[in-house]
C-alpha cells in the first residue's frame, strides 16, 4: 500500500462510483491488534498537540460551533479545546478512557465505548449540533460506519469536524496514516464523510500555527 489515493472502480463513463468503492483490506489494519481498551486503559491526562495548535483549534471552534448549541466530543478525553468564555447548552464526550472523561471539566455527559468495536453511538436521532474531532481519525478501523452514525445523531445542517495533525500512537494508527501524505489523509476523510452520506462536500480549512504542530482540518454539514 503506497497511497490512500482512491483506486475505486469506474463506471461506463469513467467517472468513479463512489458507492461501489472498497479500501484495500490492509487499509485499516493496525501494528498492534490488541484490544483498544488495554492500549487506552491507563490514562493519559497529557496533551497532543502544541500549545499554538491548541490555541488555533479552539479559535476555530469559536468561529464554527454555535454558541448555545449542543455538541458531541467525539474520541475525547481530559480536554475537549472548546473556548472557556463560551457557554455550550450541552457538551457531550465518547473515548476511551473513564478517567480521562471524569477530568474534562467541559463535559456533561460521559461515555466510555470503543468506536471500532461499536460503530454506532449512543443518542438519539439529531441530537447534536456539531460532532468535533480532535487529532484521532487515525485511530478509527471503521469510519464510515462511525461517520454515517453521526450524521444521524446531527441535526439537519449540523456539523461534523475532523481536527488532523502530524502526531500518532504509531501501533494504534491505521497503516494507510503510515504511507500516506498529509494531502492524501485529507483526502481520505473527504471520501469517509462521501462514503458515509447525506452530507454537503467537505471543505478543509489549514489553521496551522507558525512553527508549531500543523492544524489541518475537515468540515461537513449534514445535508
Ligand atoms: C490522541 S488522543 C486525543 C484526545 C483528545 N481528542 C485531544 O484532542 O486531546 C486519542 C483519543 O482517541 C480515543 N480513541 C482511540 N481509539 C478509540 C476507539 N476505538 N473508540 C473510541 N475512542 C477512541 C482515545 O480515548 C483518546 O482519548
Amino acid at each position: 500500500m503506497s497511497s490512500c489515493a482512491p483506486s475505486a472502480k469506474t463506471g461506463d463513463s469513467g467517472r468513479p462510483l463512489v458507492a461501489a468503492f472498497e479500501f484495500p483490506p490492509e487499509f485499516f489494519r493496525r501494528i498492534d491488534e490488541s484490544d483498544d481498551a488495554d492500549f487506552y486503559g491507563e490514562p493519559r491526562l497529557v496533551t497532543h498537540i502544541d500549545d499554538a495548535t491548541i490555541a488555533s483549534l479552539t479559535q476555530l471552534y469559536r468561529e464554527v460551533l454555535p454558541p448555545g448549541g449542543v455538541i458531541l466530543d467525539l474520541m475525547s478525553s481530559w480536554v475537549s479545546h472548546l473556548p472557556a468564555d463560551v457557554a455550550y447548552g450541552r457538551v457531550a464526550g465518547l473515548g476511551m478512557n473513564r478517567i480521562e472523561l471524569a477530568h474534562n471539566p467541559r463535559l456533561d455527559d460521559r461515555v466510555v465505548q470503543d468506536l471500532n468495536r461499536t460503530p454506532e453511538l449512543p443518542f438519539p436521532d439529531a441530537t447534536f449540533d456539531a460532532v468535533i474531532n480532535a487529532v484521532s481519525i487515525q485511530y478509527l478501523t471503521r469510519p464510515v460506519d462511525a461517520y454515517a452514525s453521526v450524521r444521524r445523531v446531527l441535526k439537519p445542517g449540523g456539523l461534523a469536524l475532523i481536527a488532523t495533525s502530524h502526531r500518532c500512537f504509531p501501533t494504534k494508527a491505521i497503516l494507510a496514516w503510515h504511507s500516506t501524505t498529509p494531502a492524501e489523509r485529507i483526502r481520505c476523510i473527504r471520501l469517509y464523510f462521501e462514503l458515509a452520506g447525506g452530507f454537503a462536500p467537505a471543505e478543509f480549512i489549514d489553521r496551522s500555527p507558525p512553527g508549531a504542530d500543523p492544524l489541518w482540518v475537515v468540515l461537513a454539514r449534514k445535508l
